[in-house]
């Protein structure tokens, strides 16, 4: 059986500093213009370069202020703050790219899904069918305080987002039939009403009775992105999502991670293979090994320790400061990023022993918690190889520890020797982003939970009167 092509994705947000403090000093670094445009369009245009499917931007809506119980640390370090919206890159960077993906990511406590689905179509609209949504369920209790909402118990927070799909798939599946548009120049006639239908949800969360206001985009509901990894967390993304995010420490925790996923993904009446897992990884390379690892110890200079402990404390949702430096790490209750705390619970360091602080400092300076791969093509491409077929994965969401130069790294150095070895794509696939990631058309497909809430499907829930309460002629 041939081996299957790996798939790459950029991880980025619209800030100075996502997974590597610091190293916005570093010579040459771009960090600093994330506000320009044109920053984002020349890497839009790096990424389409190497064929990645997509540059997922991360999102939080609050600061870091775990560390030390206060933000200071993440403003002096400039951690995830200041933190731009990444909705409008998706635009921006389809405006110069032909095939390339964008994921942008929304928190479902932080906007109603009325007007968030007409974001999603907007978007869907303007990019052909290239957007996907990383949707989160938020970990940052400043985030909540600072929206008047206090902060659900982490399982809590997947219900709200159950519920929260239920409201979009009936939107954007259930609300327009495909043949609602008609077009005619000469009656006039633009849609045909009766097939427009006024969607009826009351929940625990939400009530949404009304249209969907967009007509439908190619995708209609965009690629979903999840990276919530618990045990509930999982339940939700194996019942949702197409694109799967993992950040293990450990190529031997990568396979678990996979494991569950899969099995969650059964359980779940779907086929293992229905979302793509994508394994958190920062590659480092050049034209030698040699060279790879001189970089590798340069930038590592330029990390910021305080930085890692801001972004930690809020991924594993507890005050690093007050550990011990060889605290082990396996105890931590947490209401944050809960995955974490069991990937480090779970996996031991590369001696076999259990995370301490002092490993997680070492670990975590460039790409924070994900896996970190330094040589040259051949050596990095191996090591990709090893990781993605070891631990049954489908992709790596690439990390960046300089930008645009870690990504523009992968793809003048990494892209090509993998295309040589058959293990990546040479060509981009035709269509939509979904269709690309799976070659089965541009729509959610049958075995998907969105169906039921379209024409005919089982939770299919219309009714013919319009918001004044007249029934339609
Ligand atoms: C690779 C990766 C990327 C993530 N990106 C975001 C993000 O951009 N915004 C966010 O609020 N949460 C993000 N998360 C957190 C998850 O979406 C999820 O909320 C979190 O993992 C908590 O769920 P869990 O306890 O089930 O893992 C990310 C997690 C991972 C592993």
């Amino acid at each position: 059986m041939s081996k299957k092509i790996i798939h790459f994705n950029a991880f980025e947000m619209n800030c100075i500093s996502h997974l590597s403090p610091g190293l916005w000093r570093y010579p040459g670094d771009w960090a600093l213009r994330y506000k320009d445009i044109e920053y984002w369009q020349n890497l839009s245009q790096i990424a389409e370069k190497g064929l990645f499917d997509a540059i997922f931007i991360a999102d939080v809506i609050g600061v870091y202020d775990l560390y030390k119980g206060s933000d200071e640390a993440a403003l002096r370090t400039a951690l995830q703050t200041p933190v731009n919206d990444p909705v409008q890159l998706a635009a921006i960077g389809a405006a110069v790219t032909k095939n390339l993906g964008f994921g942008i990511t929304a928190g479902v406590p932080f906007e109603h899904p009325f007007p968030f689905a007409r974001r999603l179509s907007t978007l869907d609209h303007l990019t052909k069918g290239r957007v996907g949504w990383n949707i989160v369920t938020g970990y940052l209790p400043s985030a909540n305080r600072s929206m008047g909402s206090v902060e659900a118990p982490h399982d809590e927070r997947y219900d709200q987002a159950d519920e929260y799909l239920e409201v979009l798939y009936r939107l954007l599946e259930g609300s327009w039939e495909d043949d609602a548009v008609i077009l005619n120049r000469e009656t006039g006639q633009f849609a045909d009403p009766a097939k427009i239908h006024h969607i009826i949800h009351h929940g625990k969360y939400y009530d949404v009775e009304g249209i969907h206001i967009c007509e439908p985009s190619i995708q209609r509901t965009p690629v979903l992105f999840q990276a919530g990894n618990s045990t509930r967390g999982m339940k939700f993304a194996a019942e949702n999502a197409e694109a799967i995010f993992i950040a293990p420490p450990t190529k031997e925790y990568a396979k678990t991670a996979v494991k569950n996923v899969r099995e969650a993904l059964i359980r779940a009446g779907r086929q293992p293979d229905d979302a793509k897992i994508y394994i958190l990884a920062t590659v480092i390379t050049d034209q030698t090994d040699a060279l790879a690892e001189a970089k590798y110890k340069d930038l590592l200079s330029y990390a910021s320790e305080e930085g890692s402990l801001v972004i930690n404390s809020g991924w594993l949702g507890t005050d690093l400061s007050q550990y011990d430096l060889d605290a082990p790490l396996n105890k931590i209750q947490s209401n944050a990023i809960r995955a974490q705390v069991e990937a480090l619970s779970n996996s031991t360091t590369e001696d076999g022993r259990v995370w301490t602080l002092r490993d997680l400092i070492k670990l975590s300076g460039i790409g924070c918690q994900g896996i970190k791969i330094v040589g040259g093509a051949k050596t990095a491409s191996d090591q990709i190889e090893e990781l993605i077929d070891y631990s049954g994965a489908d992709a790596i969401n690439l990390g960046y520890a300089t930008t645009p130069g870690t990504h523009a790294d992968v793809v003048e150095f990494v892209v090509p020797e993998l295309q040589k070895r058959g293990r990546y794509q040479t060509e981009y696939a035709e269509g939509s982003l979904r269709h690309k990631l799976f070659g089965k058309g541009d729509r959610l497909p049958e075995n998907h939970r969105a169906a039921k809430y379209r024409k005919g499907g089982e939770l299919w829930s219309v009714d013919d009167y319009t918001n004044t309460g007249r029934k339609r002629a």
